[in-house]
């Protein structure tokens, strides 16, 4: 049977909500900090964040706006998203399903929009940032999270390549420079970047993935392979026999002017 990419998307992250919605690493001060002081938050602010998942990130502004809002294309998430809002007591935010591509929310509704770890999902990021601009105030903050990919095409592709068997639902990291050109010509100035690395090892990523054919082998053939000159550009590593890479994360900041 062929399903179309938005069938792959929400069938992997159906799976996946649970796993997502309790990775300590996914919720740590020190992947939500940044994000939140790049999008420099006041207290009037509507917040909104795209494929917003478990609901990590509105939890993480709700303390420094006046609303925060989340949307996903899986239903499962949101789900995950109601009972973290419910857990931490959250009375300022609000939950939908739906698409990036054709947000339910008027023109400049949002002084800030923000998404995590989606861009890679998305098969068009420019058009994705479009609409994320049209939800966002003249003058409000549009920030965009993911991890990058090597400037070098091979290590790139080879990167590419191992997180689609991992889990196909990825169209593609791209690279920093990628993300610059896409928010200039969305009309956007150039962002602040900021970064940091995102360490993991491949046994307790792939407890947690859903890889093609649950063929787990053939990601650990690809990263094993890869551990002599780091063939995916990501500091792969062979510690003992546990192999370890990094994801290098890079937050997008711009003002929509
Ligand atoms: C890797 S998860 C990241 C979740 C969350 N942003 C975080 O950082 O914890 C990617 C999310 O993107 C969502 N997604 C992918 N494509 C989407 C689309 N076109 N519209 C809305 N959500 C989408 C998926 O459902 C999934 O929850």
């Amino acid at each position: 049977m062929i399903r179309s990419h938005g069938e792959l998307v929400t069938e992997q992250f159906a799976q996946q909500a649970q796993l997502f919605a309790n990775a300590p690493v996914l919720h740590a001060a020190a992947a939500l900090d940044p994000l939140v002081q790049a999008a420099k938050p006041q207290p009037t602010d509507m917040i909104l964040d795209v494929a917003c998942g478990p609901g990590t990130v509105v939890a993480a502004f709700a303390p420094h706006v006046a609303h925060a809002a989340g949307l996903d294309a899986t239903d499962a998430m949101i789900r995950q998203a109601r009972t973290l809002a419910a857990r931490q007591s959250l009375d300022h935010v609000s939950w939908y399903v739906g698409d990036v591509y054709a947000l339910p929310f008027d023109d400049g509704a949002f002084d800030i929009v923000t998404c995590r770890f989606a861009f890679h999902h998305f098969e068009n990021p420019a058009a994705a940032l479009r609409e994320m601009l049209r939800v966002c105030k003249s003058g409000g903050r549009v920030v965009v999270c993911d991890a990058v990919v090597s400037d070098d095409p091979a290590k790139a592709a080879a990167f590419n390549a191992m997180e689609r068997l991992r889990d196909p639902s990825t169209v593609a990291f791209r690279t920093s420079a990628y993300f610059v050109q896409t928010f200039a010509d969305a009309g956007l100035p150039v962002p602040t970047i900021t970064r940091y690395q995102l360490p993991v090892e491949m046994e307790a990523l792939l407890a947690t993935s859903f890889p093609l054919d649950d063929n787990r082998d053939a990601v650990r053939a690809l990263l094993r392979a890869a551990v002599p000159d780091d063939a995916i550009g990501a500091r792969v590593r062979d510690a003992d026999g546990q192999i370890h890479f990094e994801y290098a994360v890079a937050i997008f900041a711009a003002m929509n002017c």
